[in-house]
């Protein structure tokens, strides 16, 4: 099972699908949740945990990834203390993008309450600190990439924005390296790559978190068939 507040697992599901074509797959989508990362520490720990339970109860998945920066980085921990099936998170790609880099300077966009949190801090300390990481919150790329997966139109000035938001701070304009710390953004890589004229890497973790799940997944699992489900 994959868990977002809105689209952004997608990002994980097209990685999951080059591996395990057929094994049914339950999407759940907390679209009355969305944005995740609007709200407080509390909010999003107690939603989390609780709407988990819920779909573990109803769908008995085998293992639940939370495909979700901002969800994971706050209640990773205790979703993995309630639930007895494996737990599968999505944190920021710092470690790649800091083997990556070459300037040394590495960008970060992600949701607002993603940037704030200690987990992100951690990974900087163990795998950044000898680079700088700069970081930005860009909830309106959240809101772009829903509205391009429903195929609505979105003012370019939003990815604009959001790098200028990276490139205008201490160390910003020497950034080759960039984060997309929040499981909608890969959907935004195209529109955010057109903005700058810069040689950009554009680092997530989809395709190692996609290579996690099946490891963890029992091998006779790979071979069963059935329908999706979609829970929103
Ligand atoms: N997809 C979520 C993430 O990876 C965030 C979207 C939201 O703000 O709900 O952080």
């Amino acid at each position: 099972m994959l868990f977002d507040s809105g689209v952004g697992g997608l990002t994980i599901l097209r990685e999951l699908r080059q591996l395990v074509p057929k094994v049914p797959i339950i999407y759940a989508a907390d679209l009355m949740g969305l944005p995740y990362g609007e709200k407080s520490e509390a909010q999003i720990a107690a939603r989390v945990a609780s709407l988990l339970g819920r779909l573990n109860e109803r769908y008995t998945p085998c293992l639940a990834c939370i495909a979700c920066n901002t969800a994971s980085t706050i209640a990773l921990e205790a979703v993995r203390e309630v639930l007895e099936i494996p737990i599968v998170g999505t944190v920021p790609a710092i470690k790649p993008a800091s083997s990556i880099t070459k300037t040394g300077k590495i960008g970060l966009l992600g949701t607002r309450a993603t940037i704030r949190q200690a987990y992100v801090d951690n990974l900087e300390k163990q795998f950044a600190q000898q680079k700088k990481l700069i970081r930005y919150a860009a909830p309106e790329l959240v809101e772009a990439a829903e509205n391009k997966v429903r195929g609505l139109a979105n003012n370019r000035l939003v990815f604009a924005n959001a790098l200028a938001g990276l490139f205008e701070q201490s160390g910003g304009k020497d950034i080759d390296t960039i984060v997309l710390a929040c499981t909608h953004f890969p959907l935004l890589e195209r529109e955010l790559r057109q903005e700058t004229d810069r040689e950009m890497t554009f680092v997530h973790g989809g395709a190692g978190i996609a290579r996690r799940i099946v490891q963890l997944l029992d091998p006779k699992l790979l071979e069963k068939t059935g329908s999706d489900t979609l829970v929103v």
